[in-house]
């Protein structure tokens, strides 16, 4: 039976995910995730009712010009820095995100990118791979940085952060946050967690995990200036979003010796990562995959579904059967 309101879904989603959809609206799919210019994007937007989107899909007042149908946009993502939310509300397009879902699996990821990182795991996996140990164990190589009782830093002490936090008391770690407000005392008390301020932040951790949004004024919150202030023997954990380092800033200081390591699942102008990063044997680099396990990926993409669902009246809460 054809339905009445169509969603364009622009990359490939699980397909038990896409049923669900269909039960009530016409569902578009893509083959493969591609990037789009926005005049791509203007022309996808302007057919639907509603559209499910990833990070790598601006849409701003340029995408949404003159397109009177679009209702919702769902984003695949607690981040939403590739929404113009202004824009949006301007043209009276409703945007969800997905958050909770995908909270403790990112959390997870930045303890795999720290302790990697601290540990030296990615670097002694490629030199073994490479047929280079030969001569037993060397007493004094291989030598990283200890995590358990260390102090640990938390920039952006939000649902992550604070879960982040949370798994420290397993190691037996001081944990340090920043946050542009204080959380409650019984949150603070629950995470085992102390408020500084950024100065204090920055002297202070031998492991900083990142975990703020990014904005305008988040723009580079760790550069040249703040790296300076680190310990060389920190251990330095984006798992946010590219742009809140600054990269370029940031190899320089792993090349230096100025920082021990750094732990990397987002970057400037991703999907392209600074060469100098690339380079260096003291960054654990992924490809923005912190909330990539299976079950939290599904549950991401139910939770976009659903949203829209919900945005364009349908699914159980709005009591209209499918079509
Ligand atoms: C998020 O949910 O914000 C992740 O970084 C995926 O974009």
């Amino acid at each position: 039976m054809s339905k009445s309101q169509s969603v364009w879904v622009s990359r490939p989603l699980f397909p038990e995910v896409l049923a669900s959809l269909a039960q009530y609206v016409d569902v578009r799919t893509e083959a493969k995730e591609t990037k789009r210019t926005p005049e791509q994007l203007h022309k996808k937007l302007a057919e639907v009712d509603g559209a499910i989107v990833g990070l790598s899909d601006r849409i701003d007042a340029g995408v949404l010009a003159g397109n009177r149908r679009l209702r919702a946009i769902a984003n695949l993502g607690v981040g939403y820095n590739n929404l113009d939310l202004p824009a949006l509300t301007a043209a009276g397009v409703l945007a969800t995100n997905t958050p909770d879902v995908l909270t403790q699996t990112t959390a997870d990821y930045a303890w795999a990118l720290l302790l990697a990182a601290a540990r030296r795991v990615s670097s002694a996996e490629r030199w073994l791979r490479a047929g280079r140990w030969r001569g037993g164990m060397r007493f004094d190589d291989w030598l990283g940085v200890d995590v358990h009782g260390k102090t640990l830093g938390i920039f952006g002490m939000g649902r992550i952060g604070q879960a982040v936090a949370r798994r420290a008391i397993g190691f037996d770690m001081h944990v340090i946050y920043h946050n542009r407000s204080r959380l409650p005392e019984a949150v603070e008390h629950e995470c085992r967690a102390i408020w500084v301020d950024k100065a204090e932040l920055l002297q202070r951790s031998d492991h900083l995990v990142l975990v703020l949004p990014y904005n305008a004024q988040n723009h580079h919150a760790i550069g040249a200036d703040e790296l300076a202030h680190m310990k060389p023997t920190a251990v330095l954990v984006n798992i946010a979003r590219g742009g809140i380092v600054d990269d370029a800033a940031l190899a320089a200081a792993l090349r230096e010796g100025r920082l021990a390591a750094a732990g990397l699942d987002v970057f400037e102008g991703e999907p392209s990562v600074h060469s100098a990063l690339r380079e260096l044997e003291n960054a654990v680099l992924s490809p923005h995959i912190a909330s990539a396990s299976a079950d939290t990926r599904r549950a991401m993409a139910q939770l976009a579904a659903d949203n829209m669902l919900a945005a364009l009246g349908y699914g159980p809460s709005a009591g209209h059967p499918p079509s």
